[in-house]
């Protein structure tokens, strides 16, 4: 009879722990495809649009009590279909293009799938937060199945991360029901930061312009590529192209 507790009991843990290690390689999968999108992004265009990324996974607890609180059947399948956030990535962009961009290159690769996209950014909460939610869908590879693990990724520029940030910390300093007006005062301060985003953007777009356009002052016997980086001797160059 004790044996068979213990037995028991050692199915759930280890089918826990088989539940909690997908979410952590559907993680790590993730990161890897983010890190690649950072990498390649950076060495080709010059300019990286991810500030930061930060991840978590949800603690055996908190999916319990959110289960709970959400009066989702305690099992594993029901979890596993109904709590889509048990991983979370956040990433902060510099600009608000940048979000945009990057939920595209997330999209297009062929063995994400999209599950769900809230567009806080379009249609901000009425407290004024902004962020583009996604939920996806990635497989998971393991030695004797495949599973699909839900990610939940927000995006946001660095401006609507600082005010997210703030009136988290509000939120539950007043017991989740903020006083009247430091709810106005968040509203206000939500619109200052949608400002500066819109001015860092446009000053960020006019130096671009300029470094565009900017004509390259190099020897025109030398052939410039990346305009200063490398510049090759354009003797060296057509004695190349010829022999080939
Ligand atoms: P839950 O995931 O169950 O909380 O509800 P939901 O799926 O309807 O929520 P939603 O997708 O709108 O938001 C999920 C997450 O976005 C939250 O856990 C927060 O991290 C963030 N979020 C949403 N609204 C707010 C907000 O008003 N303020 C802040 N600071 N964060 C928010
Ligand atoms: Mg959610």
């Amino acid at each position: 009879m004790e044996k068979d507790y213990l037995q028991q009991l050692k199915e759930i843990r280890d089918e826990v722990t088989r539940f909690m290690m997908t979410y952590k390689f559907g993680l790590r999968e993730m990161d890897t495809k983010l890190t690649i999108l950072k990498e390649e992004f950076q060495h080709f265009h010059d300019y990286n649009p991810i500030e930061h990324i930060k991840s978590r996974i949800k603690s055996p607890e908190s999916i319990l009590q959110k289960a709970h609180r959400k009066n989702i059947e305690m099992s594993l399948d029901s979890i596993k279909k109904n709590i889509r956030d048990i991983v979370g990535i956040r990433i902060v962009c510099s600009f608000n293009t940048d979000i945009y961009r990057i939920s595209d290159m997330i999209q297009k690769q062929k063995d994400i799938m999209l599950i769900e996209c809230k567009d806080y950014i379009k249609n901000p909460k009425p407290n004024g937060y902004k962020s583009l939610h996604l939920v996806l869908a990635i497989p998971v590879f393991m030695s004797d199945r495949e599973e699909q693990v839900y990610v939940e990724i927000q995006i946001r520029t660095v401006a609507m991360d600082f005010w997210a940030s703030l009136e988290h910390k509000i939120y539950y300093k007043y017991n989740k029901s903020i006083p009247d007006h430091l709810e106005k005062e968040l509203a206000d301060a939500a619109t200052a930061a949608n400002e500066l985003d819109l001015r860092m953007e446009q000053l960020y777009k006019e130096v671009n312009y300029i470094k565009e356009h900017q004509v390259p002052d190099y020897d025109e016997n030398y052939l410039g590529i990346d305009d200063v980086k490398l510049q090759i001797p354009k003797h060296f160059l057509d004695s190349f192209l010829k022999e080939k």
